[in-house]
């Protein structure tokens, strides 16, 4: 079993729903009139993708783009590498970035300036969870789900070295589960 690396749950199953339900209403009110494509930053944002899609109700086009900053630790490296790219053409699309967590910003920073020059009519940012205090580039998310502290998170969606996605909540792991992970 998994939750028995658990330390702490930090938001609940039931939380993230109504997160994610606020979230839904306030997008489907600013983008009424709009070409609405939401975009998910694979892989962690995919739960929170297929949810808050859910919780949209005007009309909207989904892609998936796949990049790479972190190899298996816990910090940025900055190093963005594109691993699939969208399919769909962006001009005249309002773009909302679908993300896991905004930590350091490097990696949407990368992506926005990578989009930008495909014209789409707007691009804003859509994140569940913020670290603000972590931020090493000047990005905002223009709708933030919660704030977290500074601590590395797992689960709905969010990784460590690629495992714990599959916990329906979000929580803090025990600190011997990173005991071998030189910083
Ligand atoms: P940034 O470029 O530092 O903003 O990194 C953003 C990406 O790093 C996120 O999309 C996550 O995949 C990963 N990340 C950052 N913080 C955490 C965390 O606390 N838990 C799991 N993944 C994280
Ligand atoms: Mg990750």
């Amino acid at each position: 079993m998994i939750e028995k690396d658990i330390k702490e749950v930090f938001f609940s199953k039931e939380e993230l729903h109504s997160i994610v339900e606020r979230l839904g209403k306030q997008i489907s009110e600013d983008y009424k009139d709009k070409n609405l494509l939401l975009v998910s930053v694979l892989k962690g944002s995919v739960i929170f993708m297929a949810d808050l899609m859910r919780e949209i109700t005007v009309p909207c086009e989904i892609d998936f783009m796949c990049v790479s900053s972190y190899g298996s630790g816990t910090k940025s490296t900055g190093n963005v590498k594109i691993i699939k790219d969208l399919d769909i053409n962006l001009e005249g699309k309002d773009l909302l970035l679908v993300e896991d967590i905004l930590d350091s910003g490097k990696t949407l920073s990368y992506i926005c300036k990578m989009l930008k020059t495909r014209n789409p009519r707007s691009i804003r940012i859509c994140t569940l969870l913020d670290k603000p205090e972590r931020r090493e580039v000047d990005l905002y998310a223009n709708y933030a789900g919660t704030f977290v502290p500074d601590e590395f998170v797992v689960g709905y969606g969010l990784d460590y070295d690629e495992k714990y996605r599959n916990l329906p909540y979000i929580g803090v792991l025990k600190p011997e589960i990173y005991s071998n992970d030189e910083e």
